[in-house]
C-alpha cells in the first residue's frame, strides 16, 4: 500500500465556520426570526429556537471539541440585531459576551475569524428597507466601528459580509430568504449595496486597526456547460457565472460592478481586500433551455451520475473545489477556504468528501497558490435557513431538543489532519478507502 503524505504549508489555519443565527440560539430580533414565524417559510414549519445554545454558554463546550480535535481557528459571525438592538442603542453585554467567547477561543489556542454581516439582519433595518435602501451602507459602518473597536483586543482577521451573492440572490430573485422578493433590479440595487457596505466596512477596519486583515466570502459555484459542442450551453453558463460569481467580485478589483444590462461605477470598493474567502460546496451544469427565462434560460443541475449529499442538495465534485480556487487566484490576494463541507446525517460521504476537497486544495497548493486555509462547515448541527434542521452539516451530530452532541466518524478524520498538518495514506486506508486508488494511484 502507498505511503504518502500530502503535506501543507506551515501555519495553515484549520478550522471549522459557523454563524451566529445558525448557532446562537434565542435570536428574536432579526430577520430571520420574523421569517420563521411566516407558515411555508421554513421546511417543515421548524425553528432555530435554541439553535446550539451558545448564547447560553455551549460555545465552551464545542471550542473544547474543536481543540481537542487539534482544530487551530474558528471562524465565527457576531449578531448585528444583539449588538445594535434599535439605531440609537448598542448592547454592551451582547459586546461583552462576545469578548467571552473570543477570549475563550484565544485560551483553547484558537485563532479567531469574525463575520460582520452573515445573512441575518436587524428588524429595525429591514424595516427601512434592508440592503435596497442605500442608507444601509451608513448604519453598516457605524455598526462594523462599534463592533471591531469592541472586539479588536481578540481579532484581526475580518469577514466583513459572507456570500453577498447568496443574499441578495436568494432574497431578491428566487425568493427563499427574506424578505422573498422576485425581482432582479432588487437583486443587483442589494449586491451594489452590499459591496458599498463591504467597502465602507473596509476602511473602518484598517482605521481602527492598521494590522488587520479584511475580505469577504463569497460563494463560488462552478458551472459548466452541459454539452461542450453547443455554443448556447457555453452563452449562458458563462453568464450565470459572471452574475454569480464574478459580479460582486469586480467592484472590488475594479471599481465597476456589472449587471444584467449595465454597469455601476464604486469606485470606493476598488483594491479593498486583504484576502479573498471562497465557500465551495458544489458543481452544476448548465443547458440553454427556453422554458427557464426567469434564470436567464439557464437550466442547472447536477451530473447524473454525481454521488448526492443526504437529502440531494449538493453533488460530490471535488475537481470544482480546484476550479474555485484558480477562479479565486485572478484577485491576487491571499485565499482561505471560509467554507467547505456537506449535509450527511449519516456520515456516509462526508470522510470522503473532505478527504477529496483538501486533495484539491493541496492540489492547488502545489502550484503555488496562496491558499492560507481551511474552515469547515460545521462544527456541530446547525440551524440550515430555510431548511431547517433538516440538513445535517456538522462534523457533530446534534440533537436539538436535548442538546446532546455526538461525534461523527468523521471528526477523527479531521482531527488528523488538522494534527498532521497533512493528509496521510493512512488516513483516507483508515477512514474513506474507497478513494485510495484515486488518490494514491500505484
Ligand atoms: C452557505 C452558508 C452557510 C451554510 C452553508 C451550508 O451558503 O454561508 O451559512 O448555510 O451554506
Amino acid at each position: 500500500m502507498a505511503q504518502a503524505t500530502l503535506n501543507f504549508p506551515r501555519g495553515f489555519l484549520w478550522g471549522t465556520a459557523t454563524a451566529s443565527h445558525q448557532v446562537e440560539g434565542n435570536n428574536t430580533n432579526n430577520n430571520w426570526y420574523a421569517w420563521e414565524q411566516e407558515p411555508g417559510r421554513i421546511r417543515h414549519g421548524q425553528k432555530a429556537g435554541l439553535a446550539c445554545d451558545w448564547w447560553g454558554g455551549r460555545w465552551r463546550e464545542d471550542f473544547d471539541r474543536a481543540a481537542e480535535t487539534h482544530q487551530n481557528a474558528h471562524r465565527l459571525s457576531v449578531e448585528w440585531s444583539r449588538i445594535q438592538p434599535a439605531p440609537d442603542r448598542w448592547d454592551e453585554h451582547a459586546l461583552d459576551r462576545y469578548r467571552e467567547m473570543l477570549r475563550g477561543m484565544l485560551d483553547r489556542g484558537i485563532t479567531p475569524m469574525v463575520t460582520l454581516h452573515h445573512f441575518s439582519d436587524p428588524i429595525w433595518l429591514m424595516e427601512q428597507g434592508g440592503w435596497e435602501n442605500p442608507a444601509v451602507v451608513t448604519h453598516f459602518d457605524r455598526y462594523v466601528r462599534k463592533t471591531v473597536e469592541a472586539l479588536r483586543e481578540y481579532v484581526t482577521l475580518w469577514c466583513t459580509i459572507n456570500e453577498p451573492n447568496v443574499y441578495a440572490t436568494s432574497g431578491y430573485t428566487s425568493g427563499d430568504f427574506p424578505p422573498g422578493k422576485h425581482d432582479i433590479n432588487s437583486t443587483f440595487r442589494v449586491l451594489a449595496n452590499m459591496a458599498r457596505g463591504h467597502a465602507a466596512a473596509y476602511h473602518a477596519i484598517h482605521e481602527i486597526q492598521p494590522q488587520a486583515r479584511a475580505g469577504t466570502a463569497i460563494h463560488y459555484r462552478s458551472m459548466k456547460a452541459a454539452k461542450s459542442w453547443f455554443p448556447l450551453d457555453g452563452m449562458v453558463a458563462r453568464q450565470l457565472s459572471r452574475l454569480f460569481n464574478d459580479a460582486f467580485m469586480r467592484p472590488l478589483m475594479n471599481g465597476v460592478m456589472p449587471t444584467l444590462l449595465g454597469r455601476v461605477r464604486i469606485p470606493e470598493a476598488k483594491g479593498t481586500q486583504d484576502y479573498l474567502g471562497v465557500n465551495y460546496y458544489t458543481r452544476d451544469l448548465v443547458s440553454f433551455n427556453l422554458l427557464y427565462a426567469n434564470q436567464l434560460f439557464g437550466h442547472r443541475y447536477y451530473r447524473p451520475d454525481a454521488e448526492l449529499s443526504g437529502t440531494g442538495f449538493l453533488a460530490h465534485e471535488p475537481e470544482g473545489m480546484f476550479e474555485a480556487l484558480k477562479w479565486a487566484l485572478q484577485f491576487n490576494v491571499p485565499i482561505i477556504i471560509t467554507e467547505n463541507g456537506v449535509e450527511d446525517a449519516e456520515d456516509h460521504l462526508r470522510p470522503k468528501s473532505l478527504v477529496e476537497n483538501l486533495h484539491q486544495v493541496w492540489r492547488a497548493i502545489n502550484f503555488n497558490w496562496p491558499i492560507k486555509g481551511y474552515f469547515h462547515w460545521s462544527l456541530v448541527d446547525n440551524f440550515e435557513w430555510e431548511r431547517g434542521w433538516t440538513q445535517r452539516f456538522g462534523l457533530w451530530e446534534l440533537d436539538e431538543a436535548t442538546q446532546a452532541r455526538k461525534k461523527r466518524p468523521s471528526v477523527d478524520l479531521y482531527a488528523e489532519i488538522c494534527r498532521n498538518n497533512a493528509i496521510t495514506s493512512e488516513a483516507v486506508a483508515k477512514y474513506a478507502p474507497t478513494v485510495f486508488g484515486k488518490m494514491f494511484p500505484n
